[in-house]
């Protein structure tokens, strides 16, 4: 159930180009992204021997809550094909050491949604901004359980809902409880992080008491 390609310019564009030809939960492999693409407009990079795919998702209900079925199965796999245990960073990246190991990327496409997931397994990028660590490992090793994990946890979420997902994301989330910074473009946010929202937010209690739910921005000065 899955497309492996030497090169492409970046697996999610090529699963939105196709989505209408293709299978629910399809997956499109590669080994190098000539035009790899993160977050917030950034450009991924990647390097020999690290993990670059994308899944197929056509489900009804909540999809974005698919972020963190993708991270939830994520850690799971590469716990158990690479030995490294991961925390996970509101909405989803996963860090070893405080360090990024892997980025997730929703698209939609239609009523389709494309779950992009980059690892860095054999090769981490060299940035001081945003320091980025490798797990190791064989990368076809970790393919194989991420896809098992990813089918696992999504037949989970069909059976039972967000509740299981959330409990597996939280019990894994940096800062959870303490006191972290939101910037949202020119504001920035301070408050202690309680928990994530249905529709993924995440909930932070302000200093007046109440919670307030962010949809988007970066987390800072997270705690251990
Ligand atoms: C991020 O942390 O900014 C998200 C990174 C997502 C990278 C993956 S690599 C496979 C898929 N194809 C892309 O172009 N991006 C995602």
């Amino acid at each position: 159930m899955h497309t492996h390609l030497a090169e492409v310019g970046s697996t999610n564009d090529w699963l939105l180009a196709h989505a209408a030809d293709l299978p629910d939960g399809w997956w499109v492999r590669a080994d190098r992204q000539t035009a790899g693409r993160g977050r917030r407009g950034r450009v991924w990079h990647d390097g020999a021997g690290n993990l670059m795919a994308s899944v197929l998702v056509k489900a009804e209900g909540p999809v974005q809550q698919f972020s963190f079925v993708a991270a939830v199965a994520l850690r799971g796999a590469i716990a158990e094909a690479c030995g490294v245990e991961t925390r996970l960073k509101w909405p989803n990246d996963l860090l070893f050491d405080g360090a990024k190991v892997s980025g997730i990327l929703l698209e939609r496409a239609g009523d389709a949604l494309v779950v992009g997931i980059g690892v860095n397994v054999g090769w981490a990028p060299d940035d001081l901004e945003r320091p980025a660590v490798a797990v190791g490992g064989s990368v076809e090793v970790l393919f194989a359980a991420l896809a098992r994990h990813f089918a696992l946890w999504r037949g989970r979420w069909a059976m039972e809902g967000f509740a299981p997902v959330r409990a597996a994301w939280l019990a894994a989330a940096q800062g959870i409880g303490g006191r972290i910074e939101v910037r949202l473009g020119h504001e920035t946010l301070t408050g202690i992080f309680e928990g994530l929202g249905d529709d993924g937010a995440l909930l932070l209690r302000m200093g007046d008491g109440r919670v307030r739910p962010v949809h988007a921005g970066e987390v800072f000065a997270l705690g251990g």
